[in-house]
């Protein structure tokens, strides 16, 4: 399925994103693994997560949908499931579970679509073997995978990543093991298994280790209690509305609910710094910290975000991309190699669709450098290949918004693994985007 994305007339409104697509994966899998009845309001009903609320069943989880977007989890230990477990698209989803259920005397096998099937699983298999567990891969690394779990031991794993993949993975697999297990990762990514285990009853720490790294422990075989999980908007599905937003002229448009939560808001961080401000109102706690974005159109400078900052927004480089083409001057985006392996190449996607939509840049290995197209505007009209990858879709789409002519994208099914009808909820802000 093709969009097209015409440009379009301001974007207004008020209106509450998607949840968050982190935080409802987490609340899906925690809520299995605690005995008793978790109750989910506001879970991203996305496709993503539904893989990951269907493979709970086959481990045993009572799963039932109660109402739009609230869900009712009953979890307990894990069994077997008996049929290899379908991932689709989803990297959070099946890195977690192979964590969570290497905890368990069980074998499961692991399978995924033809994005998840290239994607990197020997950073999950390093440190769970080191636990103990016993990972079966295609080629070394990839999936179909199969894991044998039970009798882990605690273990001390130094990720080469600032993955929260990864570190979810372990912590989730420590939960049984015997003693304490600690990891660390060589900046903080997002802490949302922190949080959750720690509010389901678990012992966590976190602390900056002398050595500069980030650690977490956390004391296996707890006693979890479930309890209710209020899963807020997703602020990567945020930032593209925001975007459309900033670059269309006379828009103005305000996002409820939207987590907060600082190792998640590097994109509002740097778009602040390119001269758009971004005001935040209604800011409280809710678990996680919220607030309410109002976003108005502004005439955008180019940046230079620092490295340190890419883990809290790496899901945001290639809408910050379709930002930088609006911008005046240069904006050099790096510390972000890990874009190579996520749904597609990132970098590589992002630099050919800009270069045919008349945008001027330049590829690195670990980012891209934009020329911003400023007060020329962005010329656009291309047809953008996104090898199935949502964010490469969403963000020549809300190009296509502020450009001088239509860009359409295909595969932009695949949008719906984290953003169910994206297009809907931009055509309510004015945004014109078709199927084509
Ligand atoms: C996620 C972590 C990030 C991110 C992904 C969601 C998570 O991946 O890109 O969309 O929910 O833990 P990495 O941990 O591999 O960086």
């Amino acid at each position: 399925m093709r969009l097209l994305a015409r440009p379009s007339g301001p974007i207004r409104g008020r209106i509450r994103p998607p949840g968050d697509k982190s935080i409802s994966h987490r609340a899906l899998i925690v809520g299995a693994l605690a005995p008793g009845t978790t109750d989910i309001e506001g879970l991203l009903e996305g496709d993503d997560v539904l893989r990951t609320a269907a493979a709970m069943r086959m481990f045993g989880a009572g799963v039932e949908r109660t109402g739009d977007r609230r869900w009712r989890v009953t979890g307990g230990p894990w069994q077997a499931p008996t049929a290899p477990v379908d991932f689709g698209n989803s990297g959070t989803g099946v890195r977690l579970t192979m964590g969570a259920g290497a905890a368990f005397p069980i074998a499961a096998t692991y399978t995924g679509d033809a994005s998840l099937s290239r994607r990197p699983m020997a950073r999950i298999f390093t440190p769970l073997e080191a636990m103990g567990a016993r990972c079966n891969a295609q080629g070394g690394g990839l999936l179909p995978a199969t894991v044998h779990g039970g009798a882990l031991k605690a273990t001390a794993y130094d990720s080469p990543h600032a993955s929260a993949q990864i570190k979810s993975a372990v912590l989730l697999a420590a939960l049984g093991a015997d003693g304490e297990t600690r990891v660390s990762e060589p900046a903080p990514s997002r802490d949302h298994t922190e949080r959750m285990l720690a509010a389901f009853g678990a012992r966590v720490t976190s602390a900056t280790r002398a050595d500069g790294r980030h650690e977490i422990g956390i004391v296996g075989r707890p006693v979890l209690q479930a309890r209710p999980v209020r899963v807020p908007a997703d602020p990567s599905s945020a930032a593209f509305a925001a975007a459309a937003a900033l670059i269309v002229a006379g828009s103005d448009l305000t996002l409820d609910d939207v987590l907060l939560n600082p190792l998640r808001t590097g994109f509002f961080d740097t778009v602040a710094e390119m001269g758009g401000g971004i005001d935040v109102i209604d800011r409280r706690d809710a678990g996680e910290p919220v607030g309410a974005l109002c976003v108005r159109y502004a005439s955008l400078r180019g940046v230079a975000p620092p490295a340190s900052r890419s883990a809290a927004m790496i899901d945001e480089f290639p809408i910050l991309a379709a930002l930088a083409a609006f911008a005046e001057g240069e904006t050099v985006l790096s510390g972000a190699a890990e874009l190579r392996v996520k749904e597609s190449d990132r970098i590589a996607l992002m630099v050919e669709g800009l270069r045919a939509c008349g945008v001027d840049c330049e590829e690195r290995p670990d980012g891209l450098v934009v020329q911003g197209c400023g007060a020329r505007g962005v010329r656009g009209g291309a047809e953008i290949r996104t090898h199935g990858d949502h964010r490469i879709a969403m963000s020549f789409l809300i190009l296509g918004l502020g450009a001088q002519a239509p860009v359409s994208v295909d595969e932009a099914e695949m949008i719906a693994t984290s953003f169910p009808d994206f297009a809907g909820f931009m055509q309510s802000l004015g945004a014109d985007i078709v199927a084509s």
